[in-house]
C-alpha cells in the first residue's frame, strides 16, 4: 500500500450513546462536527494546530489522538509513516457524553483512507472495527462513521442503521463540567434485578419502534433502569435536569455517560428548546442549550 494523495480534509459527527435504554448499543450522529485538515509531509515532524474545543488543552504532537491514529493506521494498512501537519476545528466538547474521541479516532481512520492507493481495504465495516477497537466504545463508533441512528452490538463490533422518523428533533443542555467515561462507568453495579433487566428490554425493543415510526412513544420508550440512575451521584445536575423534564412528559435521558442531556422530541424543535430552557430555569450556570440537527451522512474525507 502507498499514498496517492497527501492531504485530505475530513469532518466527523459528534454522538450521543444510550439513548436511554439501549445502554452500550444505541447511538445517534448529531450535525455538529469536527473537521480535520491532514496533510502528510516528507519532513517527518508531527505538528497539531488545535482550533475550537480542546485548544490549549490536548497536546501537538505525536500524543494527538488524531495524530496518534492516523500514524497507526498507516501501520495497519502498511504505509511507511510519513510526517503530519494537522489543522482540527473542533466543535464537538470533550468528556461531556458527545463522542469527541471517537470522533478523533474516527477522523484519523478516514484520513488514511482518504490517502491510500487502495481505498477499499478501509470499507465502512473495517473502518467501524478499528475505530471499535481503539476507541472502546461501538455505541459511539457506529454513529460517528455511518450516521443517523445506529445499533452496535458485540462480538464484532457489528452495526446496522436503523429508520429514523422524520419528524424527530433533538435538543442537547451540555453542562460546563466535564465527566471522564471511566469514573460514570465505574460507578455502575455489577448486576442489576431481573425485573429490571426485563424493564430495560421491553424499553430497548421500544424504541426501536418510537424512533422509527411512533414518536408519541418516545417518554416510555425512553425510560431507563440499568445506569442512568446509577450515575446520579457523579453527575446531579445531569439527573435532576432529566427527572423535571420526564415529569413534564418530555423525552430527556443522559447523552452517553453523560453529563450532557439529551432531549428528544417531534415537530418544531424551537418549540423544544423553549420547552427545555423553561424547565432548566436560571438555576444551572455554564449550561450550554441548543437544538441539534440530526446527522445522516457520517465521517465524510475528501481529497485536497
Ligand atoms: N455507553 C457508554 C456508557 C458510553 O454509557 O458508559 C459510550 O460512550
Amino acid at each position: 500500500m502507498r499514498l496517492t494523495t497527501d492531504k485530505v480534509r475530513v469532518r466527523v459527527p459528534a454522538t450521543s450513546a444510550n439513548l436511554g435504554p439501549g445502554y452500550d448499543s444505541f447511538g445517534l450522529a448529531l450535525a455538529l462536527y469536527d473537521e480535520v485538515e491532514v496533510h502528510a509531509t516528507i519532513d517527518p515532524k508531527i505538528e497539531v494546530k488545535v482550533i475550537g474545543e480542546g485548544a490549549g488543552t490536548v497536546p501537538t504532537d505525536a500524543a494527538h489522538l488524531v495524530a496518534r491514529t492516523v500514524l497507526e493506521t498507516f501501520d495497519e494498512v502498511g504505509v511507511p509513516r510519513t510526517g503530519l501537519e494537522l489543522t482540527c476545528v473542533n466543535a464537538i466538547p470533550h468528556g461531556r457524553g458527545l463522542g469527541s474521541s471517537a470522533a478523533a479516532v474516527a477522523a484519523g481512520v478516514l484520513a488514511v483512507k482518504g490517502m491510500i492507493s487502495d481505498p477499499g481495504a478501509l470499507a465502512p465495516a473495517t473502518v467501524l472495527a478499528m475505530v471499535a477497537r481503539r476507541e472502546g466504545h461501538p455505541d459511539n463508533a457506529a454513529p460517528a462513521v455511518l450516521g443517523g441512528l445506529t445499533l452496535a452490538w458485540a462480538p464484532g463490533p457489528n452495526a446496522v442503521r436503523m429508520a429514523i422518523h422524520p419528524d424527530l428533533v433533538a435538543v442537547v443542555a451540555i453542562p460546563p463540567t466535564r465527566l471522564d467515561t471511566r469514573t460514570a462507568r465505574s460507578v455502575l453495579p455489577a448486576s442489576v434485578p431481573h425485573a429490571d433487566a426485563a424493564f430495560q428490554a421491553s424499553r430497548a425493543a421500544l424504541l426501536v419502534e418510537a424512533l422509527g415510526r411512533r414518536p408519541d412513544l418516545l417518554l416510555d420508550a425512553t425510560d431507563d433502569r440499568l445506569h442512568q440512575e446509577q450515575r446520579r451521584g457523579v453527575m446531579p445536575d445531569s439527573l435532576a435536569l432529566v427527572d423535571a423534564l420526564r415529569r413534564k412528559g418530555v423525552a430527556a435521558v443522559v447523552s452517553g455517560a453523560g453529563p450532557t442531556v439529551l432531549v428528544l422530541g417531534t415537530g418544531d424543535s424551537a418549540r423544544l428548546l423553549t420547552e427545555v430552557r423553561d424547565v432548566f430555569g436560571p438555576v444551572m450556570a455554564g449550561w450550554q442549550i441548543r437544538e441539534m440537527q440530526i446527522d445522516t451522512t457520517g465521517g465524510l474525507v475528501e481529497q485536497l
